[in-house]
C-alpha cells in the first residue's frame, strides 16, 4: 500500500489485529522487507505496521537531507493518515533514531517503545565525517558504495550479508545520501531517555559490529520502563539472525502495553 505523506509517496505493510499497533522501523538502506518471515513465522496475529522510510523500498525518494525529525513526522502522519492514535513504536537501529525522535516529539502517539540494536547519542566527530565522506563515494560510485561497506559488518551470517548487498545496491542513492546527512546531523537523545514513561525493550546483539552492546545496555538503565534482552547468537540484524527472540521480546512488549 501507498500513501502521500508530506508530500511524499510511502509504502507500507499493514497487518490487522486487535489491540494497539507494532510500527515496525528498519534501519539504514534496509527496508521493510527485513521483517516480512519473522512476522509471518511468530507475529501472525499482532496488529503491525511496517514502513519503507522515504528514499527506501518503494517509498518515494526525495532530494535534501532527511532529519531524524522529518522521518518522525513521516510516521505521525502516516498513523494520523491511518486513523490510528497510539502506537509501539520500534526502530532498528536508524529506524530507532527516528523512534526517539518520534518520541519527543509526539510522546502522546507514543503506547510503547522497541530499540533494536540502536543507540541515543550523536555521531562524533570521526563518524560524522565518514558519513560525508561516504556521500561523496556514493556520488562517485552510486549504492554499491554502501553496499560493499555496510553488508559485511551487518551480520557473520554469509547469507544474511549477500542478501543485506542486493538490496542496498537497489536502494535508491538520494535515500542513502539523505539518510546519511540526517543522522551525520541527528541530535543526542540521552537526555531524553528518563522522561520517556511508557514500556520500552532495548534489544542488542553480542556480535553486533555497528552499535555498541554496552551502550545499550546504559540506555536501557536510564529508560523508567527499560528491559534490557542482549541476544548471544545475533549481530546487528536480530530479525534476520534471531527471529524467534526478536518477536518474543515484541510480543511481550505488546502485552505490557496491552494490560
Ligand atoms: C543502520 O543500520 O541503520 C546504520 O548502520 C546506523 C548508523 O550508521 O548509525
Amino acid at each position: 500500500m501507498k500513501r502521500k505523506i508530506n508530500g511524499t509517496d510511502l509504502a507500507f505493510e499493514q497487518q490487522e489485529g486487535n489491540g494497539v499497533p507494532l510500527v515496525l522501523l528498519h534501519g539504514f538502506a534496509m527496508n521493510r522487507s527485513i521483517w516480512q518471515e519473522m512476522i509471518s513465522n511468530y507475529l501472525p496475529s499482532v496488529p503491525i505496521i511496517s514502513l519503507d522510510t522515504r528514499g527506501h523500498g518503494e517509498s518515494e525518494s526525495t532530494q535534501g537531507e532527511y532529519s531524524m525529525e522529518l522521518l518522525a513526522a513521516d510516521l505521525e502522519g502516516l498513523l494520523r493518515s491511518l486513523n490510528i492514535g497510539k502506537a509501539i513504536v520500534c526502530g532498528h537501529s536508524m529506524g530507532g533514531y527516528i523512534a526517539l525522535a518520534f518520541a519527543e516529539q509526539f510522546p502522546d502517539r507514543l503506547a510503547g517503545l522497541g530499540l533494536i540494536t540502536t543507540n541515543a547519542a550523536a555521531d562524533d566527530d570521526s563518524k560524522r565525517a565518514a558519513r560525508y565522506a561516504q556521500i561523496e563515494d556514493i556520488r562517485k560510485r552510486g549504492s554499491i558504495a554502501v553496499a560493499d561497506s555496510l553488508a559485511p559488518r551487518l551480520s557473520h551470517n554469509p547469507t544474511i550479508i549477500a542478501w543485506a548487498h542486493d538490496m542496498i545496491i537497489d536502494t535508491n542513492p538520494l535515500g542513502l545520501i539523505g539518510s546519511l546527512s540526517g543522522m551525520a546531523e541527528r541530535s543526542d537523545r540521552s537526555a531524553l531517555l528518563p522522561g520517556i514513561e511508557v514500556p520500552t525493550v532495548v534489544i542488542a546483539g553480542e556480535s553486533d559490529q555497528i552499535t555498541d552492546y554496552d551502550a545499550s545496555k546504559t540506555m536501557a538503565k536510564a529508560l523508567p520502563q527499560g528491559t534490557f534482552i542482549g541476544l548471544n547468537n545475533s549481530g546487528h540484524l536480530p530479525m534476520m539472525e534471531t527471529p524467534k527472540t526478536l518477536a518474543g521480546a515484541l510480543l511481550s512488549l505488546s502485552k505490557q502495553v496491552q494490560d
